[in-house]
């Protein structure tokens, strides 16, 4: 059992952000990752559709007895809402983890959320955050244009289409004057270094793969499910699109090269045709 992938998914190349903490945090894991890199963003569409390819990326995933799921999708997250196993497998999504890491980390109780339209028109962090503090303030905002501008490279904080869309999605949530704010898409974090610098110094930003990650090792060590074996530790990236743009874009994305095999998935086979 133990020797057992994780298995982690995204729309595509954003939940690389949760794998590269995975890797960072249980080196000796190995991860299987999916790319739904032919129907992004997922982030646009109704609540149905996206619980339809949701389910169909849990399905791949389980193909491969996989131990555990994370869900390193904000909007697959959202729309299914806390979920805590599948079938007796343990699942995590990035609200509830970062969820979490926000009401640890909020000073002054007001905590501001980005993420996909999808994401910010469920309420999903809202509601997570105020089951552990009823009293906290929470302020949302959708940035549609973000993970276009992600998958195109478009992420530098010089960029003065980054500055100009960073201060536009971001000003109604500065001007809350709230003290942490999560990243509530796993793309957001490539514009780190724009958001850091306009919402400036006093406001601690949250990576929800990152927090995914950290919260899948609590659960996988109270379960005593962890790898001990140092010949795991490999990782295997399926994309249901051309596997050397995501590659490509990984380069872009978290500014190195993947470690690990790179499969390319045809959506009949994900669909299970
Ligand atoms: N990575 C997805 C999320 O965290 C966003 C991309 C999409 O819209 O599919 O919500």
């Amino acid at each position: 059992m133990n020797d057992q992938a994780i298995g982690i998914f995204d729309s595509g190349i954003g939940g690389l952000t949760c794998v590269k903490e995975m890797n960072r945090l249980l080196p000796h894991e190995n991860i299987v990752y999916f790319g739904d890199t032919a129907r992004i963003p997922y982030g646009t569409k109704s609540r149905e559709t996206v619980l339809q390819y949701a389910k169909q990326d849990i399905d791949f995933i389980r193909r491969h007895s996989v131990k555990m799921i994370i869900a390193a999708c904000g909007t697959v997250s959202s729309v299914m809402g806390a979920v805590k196993d599948i079938d007796g497998i343990p699942f995590t999504g990035v609200v509830t983890p970062a969820a979490q890491a926000a009401c640890a980390a909020t000073r002054n109780g007001r905590i501001g959320v980005i993420g996909t339209p999808a994401t910010i028109r469920s309420g999903s962090y809202g509601r997570a955050i105020r089951t552990i503090r009823s009293d906290a303030a929470v302020i949302g905002n959708a940035c549609p244009l973000f993970v276009t501008m992600a998958e195109n490279g478009v992420t530098s904080k010089d960029d003065i289409v980054v500055k100009e869309m960073v201060a536009r999605y971001l000003a109604p949530v500065k001007k809350e004057k709230v003290d942490v704010l999560i990243l509530g898409c796993t793309h957001y974090p490539m514009f780190y270094d724009a958001i850091a610098e306009y919402m400036g110094s006093g406001v601690t930003l949250l990576s929800s793969g990152a927090e995914a990650a950290k919260y899948a090792l609590n659960v996988l060590t109270a379960k005593n499910m962890l790898s001990d074996s140092e010949e795991n530790g490999k990782n295997i990236f399926y994309a249901s699109d051309d596997t050397a743009m995501f590659e490509e874009n990984t380069r872009v994305f978290l500014g190195e090269d993947l470690v690990g095999e790179v499969r390319s998935v045809s959506t009949e086979e994900l669909i299970g045709r």
